[in-house]
């Protein structure tokens, strides 16, 4: 039997481990960690991360082929592959703080895996990581490895939050890199097989260590990019009367482009866009390469643009206050059906109003307050507006209707289908005058909403008469 252990139980080492489990009855997966408490939630009923269908596979597995442990060395020496799958945020502190990947978390597992290594194995890179970090960890493996043989593979994972197990069960493709030799290329081939259980062969993609690290780096930078680019699209829409919808249809059906990944937004959230193209724009500036780093930071810098726009733009709708003014928020996840908070355009935007003010009533579906009060209060970007004044401290509820009660404005900033069928009626009736809705998601049926009363902001859509003589500059 084979044993697979994966160190780093999160959004990305439960799920995959849960599906390898499932599709490969044969093989005994462990999966680790040092948190006692996400361990002990993954070994409950209530599963530390919300993910559609993770339930369903975790009940079908757990105890029978799949294991959740915080014996993080037992299972280590035990098993034949081990996949690394720890976070790698951005660096805060020292060289290269605010762009390189903080990869702490990853040495202090590869030298614990020389530590206990009693027989050869395949270490697996599942986190995303910098190009060449397979050459540094391979020197930490085999200058405290007592003669054991250590393989690195790489195989950056692709899957997105919200859909974790329909991509795991179905993904595009699965990329494994390794050395070019011929204990390589056996390494490589013992992964394979893990996965041809379940994806078809010819979408298994082979290449060296260093494609296989860059490919992941670059995927989230051009899917990044997109949304930069039809958010920048976006507010030229605002300004000549255009629409983004119809601009990313067009544009979207000529075969080259294609439609995904098209959506105009408040801008992107999430653990992985913004850190892995910082680490990017870090590798770039490292390696003497400042016109391309220069590139690739500017999809940030457009992203920010985006969610200071959209503050902007609910401020000065407003009579350019919201001071003391009640204003809902819909939506603090960084996208559906997850409740990961990361990243999430929702903390700028909060943060933005609060610095002017405004009094907050937040609510999703799947955040709860200590994580959203947690999220705003942590200083981590230099806003506009910085909170110098002790901000209103935000409310958090349970219903979108409480939200939105005495409430001047609403704002929807996380694209949840329960936002699309809520009664609109009801809220413009205990809605303060004028009643204001900002779209951050474009999921509101604007037309509808003005017939009831409401003066509507649609990102990149044609703008009310209101909006037009109330300018926001971003
Ligand atoms: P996460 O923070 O949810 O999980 C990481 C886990 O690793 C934590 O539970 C932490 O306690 C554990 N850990 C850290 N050091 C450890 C150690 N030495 N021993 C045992 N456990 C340890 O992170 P995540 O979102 O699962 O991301 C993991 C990696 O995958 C990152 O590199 C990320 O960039 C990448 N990735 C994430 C996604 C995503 O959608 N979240 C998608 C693709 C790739
Ligand atoms: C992303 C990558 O898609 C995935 O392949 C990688 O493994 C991890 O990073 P994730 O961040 O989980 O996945 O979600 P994703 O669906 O990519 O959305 C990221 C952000 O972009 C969200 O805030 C989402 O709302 C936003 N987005 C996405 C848009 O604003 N417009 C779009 O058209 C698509």
């Amino acid at each position: 039997m084979v044993k697979i252990c994966c160190i780093g139980a999160g959004y990305v080492g439960g799920p995959t481990m849960a599906v390898i489990a499932l599709k490969c009855p044969e093989i005994e997966v462990a999966v680790v960690d040092i948190s006692v408490s996400r361990i002990n939630a993954w070994n409950s009923e209530q599963l530390p991360i919300y993910e559609p269908g993770l339930d369903d596979v975790v009940k079908q597995c757990r105890g029978k082929n799949l294991f959740f442990s915080t014996d993080v060395e037992k299972h280590v020496m035990e098993a034949d592959i081990v996949f690394v799958s720890v976070n790698t945020p951005t660096k805060t502190q020292g060289l290269g703080a605010g762009k390189a990947a903080d990869l702490t978390y990853w040495e202090s597992a590869a030298r614990m895996i020389a530590d206990v290594s009693k027989s050869d194995k395949i270490v697996v890179e599942k986190s995303t990581v910098p190009v060449k970090t397979a050459e540094a960890i391979e020197k930490i493996l085999t200058h405290n490895s007592k003669g054991i043989n250590f393989q690195i593979l790489s195989n950056p994972e692709f899957l997105a939050e919200g859909t974790a197990i329909q991509d795991l069960f179905n993904p595009d493709r699965v990329l494994i890199g390794g050395r070019e030799t011929p204990e390589g290329a056996r390494a490589m081939q013992t992964l394979k097989d893990v996965y041809a259980h379940w994806v078809p062969v010819d979408q298994i993609i082979c290449s060296n260590l260093w494609s296989a690290e860059l490919s992941k780096l670059a995927a989230n930078a051009f899917l990044a990019q997109r949304i930069s680019s039809v958010n920048a699209i976006s507010a030229l829409c605002e300004a000549t009367g255009a629409d983004v919808t119809e601009v990313s249809h067009s544009v979207g059906t000529d075969s080259r482009i294609g439609p995904k990944f098209l959506n105009a937004s408040v801008g992107f959230g999430g653990s992985c866009f913004q850190k892995d193209i910082l680490n990017l724009v870090y590798i770039c500036e490292c390696n003497g390469l400042p016109e391309v780093a220069n590139y690739w930071k500017q999809v940030i810098k457009i992203n920010d643009y985006q969610k200071n726009r959209f503050v902007n733009r609910v401020v000065a709708s407003m009579f350019n206050t919201v001071s003391g003014k009640k204003i809902a928020i819909l939506g603090f996840a960084f996208k559906k059906d997850t409740g990961d908070t990361r990243e999430t355009p929702a903390i700028d935007v909060c943060k933005g109003l609060l610095g002017d003010k405004a009094r907050l009533s937040i609510y999703d579906p799947q955040v709860n307050e200590e994580q959203i009060q947690r999220d705003l209060s942590m200083k981590k970007f230099d806003w506009d507006h910085p909170i110098h004044l002790q901000p209103m401290s935000p409310t958090v509820v349970w219903d979108a209707y409480e939200a939105t009660k005495d409430a001047h404005g609403v704002c929807i900033l996380t694209e949840w289908d329960e936002f699309k069928k809520l009664d609109y009626q009801k809220i413009y009736d205990n809605m303060r005058k004028p009643a204001f809705v900002f779209d951050g998601r474009n999921i509101v049926d604007a037309q509808k909403l003005r017939q009831i009363g409401f003066i509507v902001y649609s990102i990149g859509k044609p703008l009310d008469a209101w909006l037009k003589d109330m300018p926001a500059v971003a």
